[in-house]
């Protein structure tokens, strides 16, 4: 394989970093370039925005802020080969900046999800979290991995985007130092592929994902109600009225939550109170990258496929979103069931849970995790 690296200075808006690959690679002609783009984005206190632009030869774009380590835009084409952006986002950093912003796009952590009471203990230590959803602790608290200017650096001759973060000993409530590291990629083959790894210098919980919120339509649907859903799990974890887990694990079968053959997310959720927002075990024996989740829009043909190292994926089906969010990218208002979440990830309240798969991170130990987003057309 030959592999072209061309620097260019000034490249579309400002440096972009350009590989061009003379073979043929399935469908896709990539004698076209992979080109990771930057340009600014507003600040947050002191610290430079800045949105990165990756695109692969197959045409499709995805960007990303570093604040928050967030995905802004996923541009991909339908079966009629028109673009459009499947993920809800803002126009503007200010829209992200709200306080009443869901998470949109963002990486989360330190712990993603819920731990009850925003308490667990560890090592014999009760350590206290802030209690900034019911009472509970809510994707790593106050100020979580969503609301920090991550450090990026773009991966030469690649279409990759490297994320730093080092979260302080204490911060939010946690112990340790965290220094976490997000690499996202785009492939020739339409995937959106995170990984993530953290190491710590005292154990503590880390559960990290990423928070898009998916709309294959592109704006033409209001709702995904219509998009059908293949989860590959036969288990999820039921909750109380606070969305913490019982510590049961549930079979799906005949029950609204059975995603095991294909059907539409509107079908069963009238009978799930408040609609879906739970975590499915998926069904596998190890760590391996397997299929978590497949959906389809048979409007525009779009299909997403979710690969996951993680034991489990909690699928959020937007019931919290109302219409009222400002700035929104298109100035649609995002409705209730707008979008929904596909968050690879470990069991919420595993901390307290302890019959649930560990989340405990040690000295010396590294936290590895990869997620890939499949794009395509049916
Ligand atoms: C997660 C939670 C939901 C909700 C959203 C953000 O997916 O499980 O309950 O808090 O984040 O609104």
């Amino acid at each position: 394989m030959t592999r072209l690296l061309t620097i260019m200075p000034f490249c579309l808006l400002l440096f972009a970093c350009n590989s061009s690959n003379k073979e043929k690679n399935n469908d896709v002609d990539t004698t076209q370039k992979f080109t990771v783009t930057e340009k600014p984005f507003g600040g947050v206190d002191s610290s430079a925005v800045v949105q990165y632009t990756l695109s692969n030869p197959a045409g499709m774009q995805v960007s990303i802020i570093n604040y928050g380590g967030t995905i802004t835009e996923i541009l991909v084409p339908d079966k009629e080969g028109n673009t459009g952006d499947v993920v809800l986002g803002y126009k503007s950093l200010d829209g992200f900046l709200q306080k009443e912003n869901p998470y949109f796009g963002a990486l989360i952590g330190r712990y993603g999800n819920r731990i009850a009471a925003a308490k667990f203990t560890l090592d014999g230590l009760v350590y206290q979290l802030a209690k900034n959803n019911n009472g509970n602790s809510l994707h790593g608290g106050d100020n979580g991995f969503d609301k920090v200017v991550w450090t990026a650096e773009r991966m030469p001759g690649d279409s990759s985007l490297k994320l730093t973060y080092s979260s302080k000993d204490g911060e939010e409530g946690f112990p340790g130092q965290v220094n976490v590291q997000v690499t996202y990629t785009l492939t020739n083959n339409n995937e959106l592929k995170l990984d993530y790894t953290a190491t710590t210098d005292k154990a503590t919980p880390v559960n990290l994902t990423s928070h898009a919120y998916f709309n294959l339509s592109a704006g033409k649907d209001s709702t995904i109600q219509n998009h059908e859903l293949h989860l590959n799990a036969d288990r999820y974890t039921p909750v109380n009225a606070s969305l913490i887990p019982t510590g049961a694990v549930n079979g799906v079968k005949n029950t609204p939550m059975d995603f095991t053959t294909s059907k539409l997310v509107g079908r069963d959720i009238a009978k799930v109170d408040g609609g879906y927002d739970h975590n499915w075990v998926l069904n596998k024996a190890s760590n391996e990258l397997s299929l978590a989740a497949t959906l389809l829009d048979a409007g525009s043909g779009r299909t997403m496929e979710v690969y996951t190292t993680e034991p489990a994926i909690q699928f959020y089906s937007g019931n919290f979103l109302d219409g009222t969010l400002k700035d929104t990218k298109s100035g649609q208002p995002y409705v209730k069931h707008a979008a929904l979440c596909l968050e690879a990830q470990h069991y919420p309240d595993s901390p307290n849970q302890p019959s649930f798969p560990n989340t405990i991170l040690k000295p010396g130990e590294t936290y590895r995790q990869t997620t890939v987003y499949k794009f395509g057309v049916k």
